[in-house]
């Protein structure tokens, strides 16, 4: 194991080495994992965002809690001068604080919030993410108008909305937050609800697209709208549905997702995806890239940023609607 460990730190070091690195201030960022459409954006957004003034080094976790505190390890053995942290598993966040502190390098995590006590258990520790309840109420509204405006949606006229619940991985903030307040925002609008199913599409696609695929089986007709804790898997249940010719003529189903990434926006844009909540990548990018720079200077002022701080280390980036009636405002220009 140790001989693997200096061989990854040899490896990054010459990595290191051939990049342009000097005098440039250095950010080791590790994501819970390469392959995600959100994290992606994010991580581009920060690369837009740095426009090569930092020297930014992205580590991939590989949804291995070891292996990202391996990449930390690295980063502190090449005297790296601020972490950005996607958690794999935001329950261990103690490890690599712990880390962090002997070396005094700041983190700013991001996406997935470690708990309360970690977070308080260092002055040099910052989250930036986004509120998510917010999403999901937002998810719930739109819903709640579309049942109540579309006396059709209600397929089974029994004044009752049946749904299915896509979620994501199990124990993130963004999973049981959207859910819970999706469902509580349609009750707030005065609806009855029934959950015909939920499962966990674990964030991912071709999940949402084999769960909904075996509901439509289990449920047809019954199902009058899905409800999903991102966009990866509000299309992949997409693809289910048009193999079962929804969309056609007036067989319809609202789908709803949270993100409003790229092809996500392209399905609103098709008539198939019915909203999306835009979790804004850019502006978390862009917060987390700002406070490891301001934390760089002899006394570095926060508050000189363009960013709210809440309880002195937690930014939160709004979430905003994205429907038929402003998605081509998030197009990629
Ligand atoms: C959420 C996002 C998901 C997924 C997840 C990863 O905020 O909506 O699509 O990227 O973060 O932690």
């Amino acid at each position: 194991m140790k001989r693997i460990g200096s061989l990854l730190i040899f490896v990054a070091a010459l990595s290191a080495c051939g990049a342009d690195t000097e005098g440039k201030d250095k950010f080791g960022i590790t994501l819970y994992k390469f392959d995600d459409t959100f994290i992606s954006s994010v991580r581009s957004a920060m690369e837009d965002h740095n426009k090569d003034k930092a020297f930014l080094n992205f580590a991939d976790g590989q949804s291995q809690q070891p292996t990202q505190n391996d990449s930390i390890d690295t980063f502190i053995v090449e005297g790296y001068d601020g972490l950005g942290v996607n958690m794999v598993d935001r329950t261990a966040a103690s490890v690599i604080i712990g880390k962090a502190k002997e070396a005094d390098i700041p983190i700013v995590f991001f996406n997935r919030e470690p708990t309360a006590k970690d977070m308080n258990s260092w002055d040099k520790l910052y989250y930036v993410g986004a509120k998510a309840e917010e999403s999901g109420r937002i998810q719930g509204e739109i819903l709640a108008k579309y049942f109540k405006e579309n006396p059709k949606a209600d397929k089974n006229g029994d004044g009752i909305l049946q749904y299915v619940m896509l979620t994501g991985e199990p124990g993130h903030q963004d999973a049981i937050l959207r859910t819970e307040h999706s469902v509580k925002a349609l009750k707030n609008a005065g609806l009855s609800v029934q959950q015909l199913a939920t499962d966990t599409g674990m964030w991912q696609r071709v999940n949402g697209q084999e769960k909904m695929a075996a509901w439509l089986s289990a449920y047809g007709d019954d199902i009058e709208a899905v409800l999903a804790n991102n966009d990866d898997m509000a299309l992949g249940a997409i693809e289910a549905l048009k193999a079962q010719n929804y969309f056609q003529g007036d067989k319809m189903m609202p789908v709803l997702g949270v993100d409003a990434s790229a092809p996500a926006i392209d399905s609103l844009k098709e008539g198939f995806l019915y909203a999306t909540v835009l979790n804004d990548s850019v502006g978390q990018g862009s917060a987390v890239l700002d406070i490891l720079t301001e934390l760089q200077k002899e006394t570095p002022d926060l508050s000189s940023l363009p960013h709210t701080f809440t309880d002195t280390k937690y930014v939160w980036i709004p979430y905003v609607p994205v429907t038929q009636d402003n998605y081509k405002d998030f197009m990629k220009k």
